[in-house]
């Protein structure tokens, strides 16, 4: 185990405080260390391996399409990719897929296409509305469009032409938009923030107000979407209307893969205002294919409502039980718990107790596991979370 731990400070860059432990596999919801120590999986490589490990459908699929043809570029037609595009299409509002590797570039799709469409009104219609607390990705674009200068102030400047309402105030964001404003870009329950969600009533509100100045409601469903909160898209919760949203993590199941829709109101790309070369490819498609086929082809939706009520009910009762604790947020599988300090401690003892969990903004630990998690899991998890609060 230390022999990695070693080889990997001395050859991978230092961009993650890791935790001590080298993983070697994972079967169902569990993953296991090169010591052979087991872990129960509340994180799942942070809201992505959707259908958990091992998971015959998806590798059986991708061992195929291995056999079949790994890569090919978007200059010809590709089956796979135009399967998953129309199965996002037919069970969402949207009419568009674009194809990416991860959220950020998801999102600086999304802000590119928002530019063009405002352009096309106008040619200073090119400001775009954040939330301050938001994540939307370590890129210039999607850092840029970030509301937490934790991540940027080593990078400034920042690009031009972003400003950050605060979240769930309706009034900041009127504040700030105007005639120029091309789109504002939200999460429907910021993730990376500290598992706040979004107020429905603000949400409407801010819908009405991209509607008044035509400017895009872009989501950015990266954390949320694809079955986190027990709709495929966290939006359909709020019952608003995005014109665009954003996608990665658990697209794949651990393939990585992006993806932006769009309604045919903001289908305003043509030939060479965007590419990428791996985008959709094959592989990366036949993985999403698979999970979308789980999600909407299956119960697995209504047991992500049903085991994610019950996850939020039993932290409700942790809450009650320990001090520390002085908050549950989240929807779905999607949970934090707020403490009245940092996560730092609570993570590590899960972690010594054999339950991988992840902190979320300054005082909140997070459960995103595996949508194929049961009310067992649960109870494992609880138990282990139990005595980790106990020991603290
Ligand atoms: C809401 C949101 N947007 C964008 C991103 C960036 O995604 P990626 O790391 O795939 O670039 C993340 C990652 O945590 C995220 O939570």
């Amino acid at each position: 185990m230390s022999e990695y731990i070693t080889l990997g400070q001395t050859y991978v860059m230092n961009t993650y405080n890791r935790f001590p432990i080298v993983i070697d596999h994972g079967e169902g919801v569990y993953i296991y260390d090169n010591q052979g120590k087991k872990y129960l999986d509340m994180c799942a490589g942070i809201a992505v391996n959707a259908l958990g490990y091992s998971h015959k459908g998806l590798t059986e699929a991708l061992k195929a399409q291995v056999d079949q043809l790994l890569h090919i570029s978007n200059l010809y037609y590709i089956p796979q990719q135009i399967e998953a595009a129309k199965l996002l299409v037919e069970h969402s509002i949207f009419d568009k897929a674009f194809f990416c590797n991860s959220g950020a570039e998801a999102n600086e799709a999304a802000l590119k296409l928002a530019k063009k469409y405002g352009k096309r009104l106008r040619e200073t219609k090119t400001k775009v509305i954040t939330m301050n607390h938001s994540f939307h990705g370590r890129t210039y674009g999607a850092l840029s469009a970030t509301g937490q200068t934790k991540y940027q102030k080593n990078f400034t400047p920042m690009m031009p032409g972003f400003s950050h309402a605060e979240y769930n105030d309706i009034e900041s964001l009127k504040a700030l938009i105007d005639a120029d404003t091309c789109a504002v870009l939200i999460e429907v329950l910021q993730g990376e923030g500290g598992i706040v969600p979004g107020n429905k009533a603000y949400l409407k509100e801010v819908e009405a107000l991209c509607k008044a100045y035509d400017a895009l409601l872009i989501v950015d469903e990266v954390q949320t979407g694809i079955g986190r909160t027990g709709t495929l898209f966290a939006f359909e919760n709020f019952d608003i209307k995005p014109d665009v949203v954003t996608l990665a993590k658990a697209l794949g199941g651990g393939v990585p893969i992006g993806a932006m829709l769009c309604t045919s109101k903001a289908d305003v790309f043509e030939p060479a205002d965007h590419a990428a070369t791996f985008g959709g490819n094959p592989l990366a498609t036949t993985a999403a294919k698979v999970v979308l086929n789980e999600l909407i082809n299956t119960d697995l939706l209504e047991q992500v409502k049903e085991v994610g009520s019950y996850l939020e009910q039993e932290l409700y009762k942790i809450k009650q039980e320990f001090s520390l604790v002085t908050a549950v947020r989240g929807m779905g599988l999607m949970q934090g718990l707020v403490l009245n300090s940092s996560p730092k401690d609570v993570v590590n003892k899960c972690i010594e107790k054999g339950m991988l969990v992840v902190g979320a903004g300054e005082n909140v630990v997070r459960f995103v596991p595996p949508l194929v998690i049961t009310k067992e899991h649960v109870d494992e998890c609880i138990s282990i979370l139990k005595e980790a609060l106990a020991e603290l």
